[in-house]
């Protein structure tokens, strides 16, 4: 019995121990737009209703992936984009998550 008393004070030493050392520390927020003419702008339009996740994670895709991008933000999901600012966003997508155009010879 006092073998018992005695392992159960251990055992409970040791979860006290491991209750006090398990904090649940999260990584710094380190998903931001990439800074550039135009990131205001994204940041205020493209990250209303999700992260930039959606943004960085694409592959570098030209000028036309991003115009349809924003069109079907604007369109399909109803992102309250001002016609306006679709050419500024667009020029900084492309810029900085895109690949130029191909120059024509
Ligand atoms: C009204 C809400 C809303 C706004 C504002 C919005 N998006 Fe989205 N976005 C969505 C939804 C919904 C999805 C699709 C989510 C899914 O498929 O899981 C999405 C997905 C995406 C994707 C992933 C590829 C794809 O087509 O599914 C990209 C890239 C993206 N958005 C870029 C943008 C950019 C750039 C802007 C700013 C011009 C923007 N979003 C603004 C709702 C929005």
């Amino acid at each position: 019995m006092k073998t018992f008393a005695a392992l159960a004070i251990i055992a409970s030493a040791i979860s006290l121990a491991v209750a006090a050392d398990s904090k649940i520390v999260l990584p710094p927020e380190t998903a931001a737009l990439r800074p550039g003419t135009g990131a205001e702008l994204a940041q205020a339009n493209c990250m209303i209703c999700h992260s930039v996740d959606y943004i960085k994670t694409q592959p570098p895709m030209p000028r036309k992936f991003w115009e349809a991008e924003v069109k079907k933000m604007r369109e399909k999901y109803a992102a309250p984009t001002p016609d306006n600012t679709v050419i500024a966003l667009v020029e900084y997508l492309t810029a900085t998550y895109g690949v130029p155009d191909p120059k024509k010879p």
